[in-house]
């Protein structure tokens, strides 16, 4: 069985110990982490517990937020605190790939979803794609990779659709490292389940490793090999969802485990 201190360097992709506040205000304490390449983590906490702190703080964006963050970030080798916007830029949505919380605000809804399949493709990689690489990336995340779709504006999407097309843009660059920031709450209980396959799906064929923040430990427990509980700013259990479930330590954890809905 593999655990986090038997993990080799080389199967390493990120490392993080991060502070981040807004202000004044303290909202990541000394939080820690790692990813192994190919490795589903969960990071499971209530709102406002940080979750989306540490998913915009990890991609060194967390300032246009008007946060602060000090401490570490270690990506395929590279410390990522020390490094300048434009290597960061070179970085984000290459090696990078981010699902954002909500498709409503991160899509501009009067773009086309050729224009911005395109957008995405030309900010790491020069020369146009054709249809038919627009077709196949669309069929990845089981969207229609039709002309008709293409031609449909980004408003126009279903929310499922909206964020079916948030997970394409994000894997467009062959990321070695997805962060999804709840990207199935705003779904219902059948596209949420679609979804959650979805991500398994890149997991298994593509070897994208997957930070997945979600406020909900069910949803995450059917594909997460690790599971990490954020309270209150800091990671307070760590385990396989297995452990988790069946023998949460920490109190907060312990109460997250009762609040779950039981079977009949
Ligand atoms: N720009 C900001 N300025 C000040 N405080 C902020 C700012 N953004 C977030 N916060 C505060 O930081 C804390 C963590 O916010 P964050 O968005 O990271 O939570 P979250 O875990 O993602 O919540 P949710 O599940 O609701 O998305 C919250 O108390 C929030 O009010
Ligand atoms: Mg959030």
């Amino acid at each position: 069985m593999s655990s986090g201190s038997s993990l080799s360097s080389a199967d390493e992709l990120l490392k993080y110990r991060l502070n981040a506040r807004y202000g004044a205000t303290p909202v990541l304490r000394e939080v820690e982490g790692r990813l192994a390449a190919g490795e589903i983590a969960a990071l499971v906490g209530l709102s406002g517990s940080g979750k989306s702190t540490l998913a915009l703080a990890l991609q060194r964006l967390l300032h246009y937020r008007g946060g602060r963050v000090d401490g570490s970030i270690v990506l395929e080798g590279t410390e990522l605190m020390g490094l300048s916007e434009s290597a960061m830029r070179s970085i984000r949505g290459r090696r990078i790939g981010y699902v954002p919380q909500s498709p409503g605000t991160a899509l501009n809804p009067k773009l086309r979803v050729r224009t911005l399949i395109d957008e995405t493709w030309s900010a790491h990689a020069r020369g146009r794609m054709d249809d038919a690489a627009r077709q196949t990336l669309l069929e990845r995340v089981q969207l229609p990779g039709t002309g008709a779709f293409l031609d449909q504006r980004a408003g126009e999407l279903s929310t499922g659709q909206g964020q079916r097309l948030l997970i394409a843009l994000a894997i467009l660059h062959g990321p070695a490292l997805l962060i999804a920031d709840e990207p199935t709450s705003a779904l219902d209980a059948i596209t949420q389940a679609a979804v959650l396959r979805l991500f398994a799906e890149l997991n298994r064929e593509l070897g994208t490793a997957i930070l997945f923040i979600s406020h909900d430990l069910l949803s995450v427990a059917s594909i997460a090999h690790r599971v990490d509980i954020l309270h209150e700013g800091s990671v307070v259990e760590s385990g396989p969802p297995g452990r988790i479930f069946g023998e949460p330590v920490h109190p907060f954890t312990r109460d997250l485990v009762d609040a779950m809905p039981k079977r009949p």
